[in-house]
């Protein structure tokens, strides 16, 4: 199958997604908590950037046990964020802009304040009783987010299973009744006009008969032998499937946690086609292991190496979703680029990935270079998993050092307060925001960005329209140059006559690099650089600190300059 001409396709594969989660997107009616009617407002800057659709992350009813992915109601809006009047309104405006929108689908668990959990907990002649797992005695795994996988529940008298946070019940999706409320519930935002999914750790959903006990060397995750990828995972995934098929245009991107490219191929392609996009976790790893829970220093071979295997194996036969950050990560600058080459380092890395073989995803305030955040105690972060990571793990470390590593890895850092403008709150609120905004929202915001020609913001609206308007960027296969480099990543897209090389330098330091020997004595064009524009005078760059040649230094020099990244087009 030739993948430009796989018409059914096209629009996915072409789009770029941007994801809101809207708790810190746009504060819209002064409560201090961002919500649809911020979002209303702000969908034209969204169309601004270049993308083609929305993925909303949970909007729901929740405790907020884990900010949305607790859901107690699959068929309402949250009341901090609206109704679903709003939710309506901003899908008409989203659409008129022509921008598609896609939901959350967290089907793994629901939260233990949903009507079939507080059903199910009152005994075992519920309707709901088997909703849910439940046993006598828990068997030893380990849940994600808090201690034990398994909660004593007094009114039932039994223990309920969690993968992720206490008040998270896993679903029992080997129950007919909870497959045909889950296509229920996709039918319901379907028909109200969504376009599609992204679905929550979707690997895990079925789970092996008898819940037997996990291997002890996994701490956190020593049952997902036997829940990733489960025996009944495609049956379960097709149902879900033809349910997206009934509606035209509907994709399914789903969350593989610990997935490999084989056990994501058999969701990709095949008979078993569940999916479009499969979001994958081995480049996120580059710094970590299981992004939480051991930090160690960016290794560029460890993230070229992870690009190159998914690039290669899906190139003709399925698609990538790309991504550098989401939610559930911290920011991209602060582990993979630097906060010194703010702008540099932000801009090449937009580069890095968009320029891959798939459909790019931006997180909000990825596109203005936003930065973790460093809060000065534990108590004042709020995710549940960095509350485990620092109460839990290395407990023999110092409180200084646990708290250090909650800096490189908290989920906290992606879910501070969009950076508006430099007002007071960023101009996320008119009110003291539910969060810790960021110190440099003076400086890092939309506002300032969207004036300054070079900012971070609008090389990523040049790379997006680029990208766009490239078959070979779209299409091209993917051939990696020199991957033993441990600073520079360069790639090459091509497709018929026209080839792009990527040149991407990961390091502070100038880097001299050499061209592919196919490269060498073609006539390239420079289509696309971080460097050489006019320099907004506040934004301190390279060039304010290393004076001299500055235009023509890098590209007769066979230099790259820190953080630089260059795009040249041949033909
Ligand atoms: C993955 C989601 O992206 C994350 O935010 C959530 O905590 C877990 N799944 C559990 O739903």
């Amino acid at each position: 199958m030739s993948l430009q001409n796989d018409e059914s396709a096209k629009s996915y594969k072409e789009m770029s997604i941007y994801q809101i989660w809207v708790r810190s997107f746009c504060d819209g009616n002064g409560d201090g908590i961002g919500d649809l009617y911020g979002v209303y407002d702000k969908l034209e800057y969204v169309k601004s950037l270049g993308v083609d659709a929305i993925w909303f992350s949970p909007l729901y009813p929740s405790p907020n046990a884990d900010f949305g992915y607790d859901i107690s109601d699959y068929r309402d809006i949250h009341p901090d964020y609206g109704t679903l009047d709003q939710f309506k309104k901003v899908l008409k405006k989203a659409h008129e802009l022509g921008l598609k929108v896609i939901m959350d689908l967290v089907i793994n668990h629901t939260s233990d304040e949903h009507k079939w959990f507080r059903e199910s907990r009152k005994g075992k002649d519920n309707p709901y009783s088997d909703y849910y797992f439940w046993r006598d005695k828990p068997n030893n795994w380990e849940s994600i987010f808090e201690g034990k996988a398994w909660e004593y529940d007094k009114q039932r008298g039994q223990y309920y299973l969690h993968i992720f946070a206490k008040k998270q019940p896993d679903l029992n999706m080997d129950n007919p009744k909870v497959r045909e409320e889950v296509k229920a519930i996709m039918r319901y935002w379907l028909d109200m006009g969504v376009d599609g999914f992204r679905e929550d750790v979707i690997n895990f959903i079925s789970k092996e008969e008898g819940l037997p006990d996990g291997v002890p060397f996994l701490p956190a995750v020593n049952g997902m032998p036997y829940y990733k990828d489960g025996p009944h995972i495609h049956e379960y995934m097709a149902e879900f499937r033809a349910v997206c098929k009934e509606y035209d245009g509907c994709f399914q991107i789903g969350e593989g946690p610990m997935t490999t490219i084989k056990s994501a191929m058999k969701y990709l392609v095949g008979k078993d086609k569940s999916l479009d996009m499969m979001i994958s976790f081995d480049h996120m790893m580059a710094d970590c292991l299981y992004t939480e829970y051991v930090h160690r220093p960016f290794s560029l071979i460890k993230f070229k190496k992870a690009m190159t295997r998914w690039q290669e194996a899906l190139d003709g036969k399925s698609w990538n979703a790309l991504y550098l950050e989401n939610h559930d990560h911290p920011r991209i600058i602060s582990r993979y680029g630097s906060e010194f080459y703010h702008r540099e380092s932000g801009s090449m890395l937009a580069a890095c990935y968009i320029f891959l073989q798939g459909t790019p995803f931006i997180y909000q305030g990825q596109e203005i270079g936003m930065t973790n955040i460093h809060l000065s105690s534990i108590d004042k972060y709020v995710d549940v998993s960095s509350k485990t990571n620092y109460h839990k793990y290395h407990l023999k470390d110092s409180a200084d050092k646990r708290l250090k590593r909650i800096y490189f890895s908290s989920r906290d850092s992606a879910r501070t307060p969009m950076q508006w403008d430099d007002s007071k709150y960023a101009g996320f609120s008119k009110v003291k925001p539910w969060f810790y905004v960021n110190k440099n929202y003076i400086k890092v915001n939309v506002a300032a960005e969207d004036k300054d020609e070079s900012s971070i913001l609008n090389f990523y609206r040049k790379c997006l329209a680029l990208r766009k308007g490239s078959k070979t960027l779209l299409y091209g296969h993917y051939k990696e140059h020199f991957p033993k480099d441990k600073n520079v990543y360069m790639y090459e897209r091509f497709l018929d006559n026209e080839r792009f090389l990527i040149v991407c330098s990961f390091s502070g330091i100038p880097q001299k690099i050499q061209y592919p020997a196919s490269f060498v004595d073609k006539k390239g064009e420079l289509v696309l650089c971080n460097y050489g524009e006019k320099r907004n005078a506040k934004t301190p760059g390279f060039e304010d600190r290393f004076k001299g040649d500055i235009e023509n230094f890098a590209l007769s020099h066979n230099m790259l300059r820190p953080y630089e990244v260059r795009v040249l087009m041949y033909k």
